[in-house]
């Protein structure tokens, strides 16, 4: 038996501002994509902005449904209409911000395990990290590829 442990290096901003210039135009695109938030339900609005290699940005924003499963994260949203409209460009950043209506978290709201899983699935697809930035107030993580907010990633391709 082996003791082990699983240490996440991540940056911390305490504002846009100190932010390297793409990244901080990127951040304002998420903020900015949660006023295409469709949450009647939970009232939670959540944007996404991707960054893609060729330096396109496509937004998403939680989609909500009364059938409740039916709706889909910001996250979802933005990658899969980078997908489906953007294909074999690979994905460079991801950044999200959310909060309660009007208001964004102090916190960083982290992505929910089914929006890191497809995060991983592109990452591997690309063959690139894909780094992710997740926007509060208070506080600005920037993580620098998947693995660091999805430890332990399944993946049938390596799972033997
Ligand atoms: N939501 C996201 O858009 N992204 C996440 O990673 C977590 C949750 C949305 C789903 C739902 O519309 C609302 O936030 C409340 O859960």
């Amino acid at each position: 038996m082996t003791d082990k442990r699983i240490i996440i290096d991540y940056i911390e901003y305490s504002s846009l501002e100190e932010m390297e210039p793409m990244d901080r135009e990127l951040a304002l695109a998420a903020l900015d994509a949660r006023g295409g938030s469709y949450s009647p339900y939970s009232k939670f609005r959540v944007g996404a902005a991707l960054r893609l290699e060729d330096g396109t940005i496509v937004k998403g924003a939680n989609q909500e449904n009364n059938a409740y499963p039916s709706g889909l994260c910001a996250e979802r949203t933005a990658m899969f209409a980078a997908g489906a409209n953007h294909p074999g460009v690979a994905f460079d950043t991801l950044a999200v911000a959310g909060g309660n209506g009007d208001t964004v978290c102090e916190m960083p709201a982290a992505p929910c395990g089914a929006c890191r899983q497809v995060m991983a699935e592109y990452q591997r697809l690309y063959g690139k990290p894909l780094k992710i930035i997740l926007i509060g107030t208070h506080s600005i993580y920037k993580f620098s590829k998947v693995e660091d907010i999805l430890p332990l990633i399944f993946d049938s391709l390596v799972v033997e």
